[in-house]
């Protein structure tokens, strides 16, 4: 790992939690430089936050490529061209295939609306409150190819009070949010969190699920 931590950050929406980040290392915060923002929809408001913050785009549209792996194979050369050293899933809303897992194992992260297990893919505030659970929160786990699922870094719960909402408790998942994820980068940065041993540990030796 390089010092400071040369990160890239995969989004597709809003891109709240990459502004969460930038603030961070603009604030002097977080010891790690952006080198790139991957973004599968060019339309979307992160593009603009990642110009706004100065940092490299590749947006791209992936219905334009004969297959995932071949627009996987164009980002996972920029990030070798920018020595990248930590992918950061922020917001990510497609399935990774082998080429970026396998390429970037152990050294990628991603953050989850909910307590994984519970409550993978879309909608997980949703999922949540349909299920009636009263506590949920949020993850930041290792990426290990599947749906939401990898070994656990972080996380942080919250009660559901009633009357909630999706839109009531999104309100207060994503200060959480913004919160944990930066914190959770520095502690990768300050090598407080190792990721040694993800690294290391190949599927074969029983890191799938
Ligand atoms: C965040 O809540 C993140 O946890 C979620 O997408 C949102 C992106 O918000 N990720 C997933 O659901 C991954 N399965 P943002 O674009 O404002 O950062």
């Amino acid at each position: 790992m390089n010092k400071p931590l040369r990160i890239a950050i995969f989004a597709s929406g809003s891109g709240s939690n990459f502004q969460a980040i930038a603030d961070a290392v603009q604030g002097g915060k977080l010891d790690a430089s952006i080198e790139l923002l991957v973004c599968d929809r060019p339309q979307a408001p992160v593009v603009q936050r990642a110009q706004e913050a100065g940092v490299a785009v590749h947006t791209f549209r992936p219905k334009e490529y004969p297959s995932r792996e071949a627009y996987e194979q164009e980002i996972l050369e920029l990030l070798r061209g920018k020595q990248v050293d930590l992918v950061v899933l922020a917001g990510y809303m497609r399935i990774l295939t082998d080429v970026l897992v396998g390429a970037y194992w152990g050294r990628m992260i991603n953050i989850h609306p909910s307590l994984l297990p519970s409550f993978p893919g879309l909608h997980a505030v949703r999922q949540a409150l349909v299920h009636g659970v009263k506590v949920t929160g949020i993850t930041v786990h290792v990426v290990d190819g599947g749906l939401d699922s990898g070994p656990i870094l972080a996380q942080r719960a919250l009660d559901i009070v009633p009357g909630d909402t999706e839109q009531s408790l999104s309100e207060r998942i994503h200060p959480m949010e913004h919160e944990l994820l930066p914190h959770v980068i520095s502690q990768i940065a300050s090598g407080q969190i190792d990721l040694e041993p993800y690294i290391n540990l190949k599927p074969k030796d029983g890191i799938h699920s």
